[in-house]
């Protein structure tokens, strides 16, 4: 069955491609050849998620899913959340938005944190999320030079270094996105 992801971002295709059978086939919105800027306006992951698949499925007419995670700080009142990826300006620079956060945490005791994916999956006619967590620290400075976005700053708890310093497959096992994707994949395993 075809459903489509989305998204252009081919290492999330390809992490949820790995966990899926045979029988599901991924496209992401270039596979299909939609050009156009998917619009993310809503306050919450929620609402993005679901605003992304909604306005896919209007356009091609196909079940099909969107995603939204965000980096919530306990000491930021949840912040940067949804407004992750522009935290310290339009350019979604990484760098500018990890040293951002350092700042904003200079002096502040409680370091904890999650990243939180929500996922918003309409097939069927219906309309369904699906949620991953990890909680972690945000890091006295950055460590390490893998992964993306806040990676060098975020330690999970079940890990002793931050996203950045272990191996993609590690990340994937404990990370937000993996786990949200575990519980779309259950849920398609069931309908398939
Ligand atoms: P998106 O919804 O997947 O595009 O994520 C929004 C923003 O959250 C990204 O631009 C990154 O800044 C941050 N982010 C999402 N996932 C991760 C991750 O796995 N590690 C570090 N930062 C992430």
């Amino acid at each position: 069955m075809d459903l489509i992801f989305a998204t252009n971002n081919q290492h999330k295709v390809a992490e949820i491609s790995s966990m899926l059978t045979d029988s599901w086939s991924i496209q992401t919105l270039e596979d299909v050849g939609f050009t156009r800027e998917v619009p993310e306006t809503g306050s919450t992951l929620e609402a993005n998620a679901l605003q992304k698949a909604r306005y896919i499925k209007d356009h091609l007419g196909k079940d099909c899913f969107a995603d939204d995670t965000g980096l919530e700080i306990e000491a930021l009142n949840g912040e940067p959340g949804v407004y992750s990826a522009r935290y310290a300006g339009p350019e979604k620079d990484s760098d500018l938005n990890i040293r951002k956060v350092l700042s904003e945490m200079e002096g502040k005791s409680n370091r904890r944190a999650r990243f939180r994916t929500v996922i918003a999956l309409i097939i069927n006619g219906k309309e369904l999320f699906f949620e991953g967590i990890v909680n972690g620290i945000i890091l006295e400075k950055s460590e390490g030079t893998g992964g993306f976005g806040y990676d060098p700053i975020f330690k999970p708890d079940e890990a002793g270094v931050s996203f950045a310093r272990m191996p993609l497959s590690k990340k994937n096992q404990i990370s937000h996105r993996g786990r949200a994707f575990s519980k779309l994949v259950e849920y398609l395993k069931t309908i398939n």
